[in-house]
């Protein structure tokens, strides 16, 4: 396998930040005007992580192309990190929420339309849990979502994965230490409690260590993602999801599929892909076209045993809510991105278009023994910088390269290519097209035939 030579990875790092300076002029005077007011200089702190030392500025998208405020065409393979996997503003999602908000007005009435039980009846066919609830994001689905397996079984914890990732749920932000014990994720900000009082924290593919922590039978609810996607891609082991089932199961321990990124995986996510029967899913992000969007589903049991209790405020102040969830207009643009954009269809087309993607990657890799590897689940592949896919969290954090990361985001977005900034994920939409991923690959190429030297 080639050794990658650190000094010739710096130096080129070095000069793709030149040239994205010099590309991105316009990005550039924007993002140090914006500091007087903005926090941090960016709408939200995390647009901070893009490579470089500021973002590139959006003029305007479609499908899977973006041009930036310096006239440049980018193709597209971020798509928002999912919440554009519709594409970027799909016309049957512009007219929904044209005719919402302009022809028949009333974004937010605090009233219901006859498209949120479309939806819930979509997403209930797509999911296999019968009765969903509407929230602004996957953050929320998740959070109310562990509130209400919190109340129904009376348990005070949760478990999740070590290096997943829910959103900003505090419960979640928690590893296992290099003493092998819980500890908080580090630059957790100012955090309720130590997420060791309210979690569990296990290795993902890892069965013993799953069976030992829900032995305690303090735990309402596993939370996961049934394959992990925010430490790169990791797959589940042969039989592992049975035995989460399984286990789960045997303790009286409620199993929420988190989908928000792995719907990747067709229309009904991994759930459906894989014949899962969790008791709550979760998704967010992508469902509405790019109008925030989330929802949380329960099976049959638990939506009666929770609209039975008496003693659950899920009306008011009892900690699961959101004045705008459920407005008008996501559930006009959840409707049109089901019913029209990201059809069975549509995915059967974006996983091709992954295969072809991941397919290439794996060949120019091989190519010149470059000692990293790649995963696909479904409509999104990744690199990592690791010889054969990582099993597990820890394993895949410890092949984290941050300089490799900037070199292959600054190559790739310098010659007309963005892709997900803390992530080497490329995601397909209905539009991206074969073209779009060959370009990809030439860059990609080039990137590493540069880097080897
Ligand atoms: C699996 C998963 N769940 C939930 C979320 C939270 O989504 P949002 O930030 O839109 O609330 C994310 C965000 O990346 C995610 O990857």
């Amino acid at each position: 396998m080639t050794v990658i030579n650190r000094e010739r990875l710096a130096a080129l790092v070095k000069r793709e930040r030149e040239s994205y300076a010099l590309n991105f002029p316009q990005s550039r005077a924007a993002f140090e005007r914006a500091g007087g007011h903005l926090l941090g200089g960016v709408p939200m702190t995390w647009m901070r992580m893009w490579p470089g030392g500021f973002p590139v500025y959006q003029a305007a998208a479609r499908g899977a192309r973006l041009s930036d405020i310096d006239g440049h065409e980018l193709i597209d393979f971020c798509l928002g990190d999912t919440g554009a996997m519709a594409g970027h503003s799909p016309a049957p999602v512009a007219d929904a929420i044209a005719r919402r908000y302009a022809e028949l007005g009333g974004a937010t009435t605090m009233l219901p339309t006859e498209d949120a039980a479309w939806v819930a009846g979509e997403l209930a066919r797509r999911f296999g849990v019968s009765h969903w609830s509407f929230t602004l994001t996957a953050t929320d689905a998740n959070r109310w979502a562990i509130r209400v397996a919190r109340q129904l079984t009376g348990r005070p914890k949760i478990l999740v994965f070590n290096y997943c990732y829910h959103g900003s749920v505090d419960e979640s932000f928690i590893v296992i230490g290099p003493d092998g014990r819980p500890r908080s994720r580090a630059g957790n900000v100012g955090a309720p409690v130590d997420p060791a009082v309210t979690t569990r924290v296990v290795e993902y593919n890892d069965p013993v260590a799953l069976e030992r922590e829900l032995a305690h039978g303090d735990v309402a609810a596993v939370l996961m993602e049934p394959a992990l996607t925010n430490i790169g891609i990791v797959l589940p082991d042969e039989g592992y999801l049975t035995q989460v089932r399984e286990l789960t199961h045997g303790t009286g321990t409620l199993l929420i599929n988190d989908e928000t990124h792995t719907f990747s995986a067709g229309p009904g996510g991994c759930t459906m892909a894989w014949g899962l029967r969790p008791d709550i899913v979760t998704i967010g992000k992508s469902i509405g076209g790019g109008v925030p969007s989330g929802a949380y589903g329960l099976n049959t049991s638990l939506a009666e045993q929770i609209l039975g209790d008496d003693s659950a405020d899920i009306i008011d102040t009892g900690g699961v809510g959101g004045t705008l969830a459920g407005n008008a207009l996501s559930v006009a643009a959840m409707r049109a991105c089901l019913d029209s954009v990201l059809t069975d269809a549509a995915f059967a087309a974006m996983t091709e278009v992954a295969t072809r993607y991941t397919e290439s990657v794996r060949a120019a890799l091989s190519a010149q023994s470059v000692p990293w590897s790649i995963t696909q689940l479904g409509a999104r592949a990744e690199y990592r910088f690791a010889p054969e896919p990582p099993a597990n969290g820890g394993e895949s954090a410890a092949a984290a390269d941050e300089l490799l990361d900037e070199y292959m985001h600054l190559y790739t977005v310098n010659r007309g290519i963005l892709m997900t900034p803390f992530h080497n994920m490329a995601l397909m939409s209905p539009a991206t097209t074969e073209a779009d991923v060959d370009a990809h690959t030439a860059v990609f190429t080039a990137a590493v035939t540069e880097l080897l030297g």
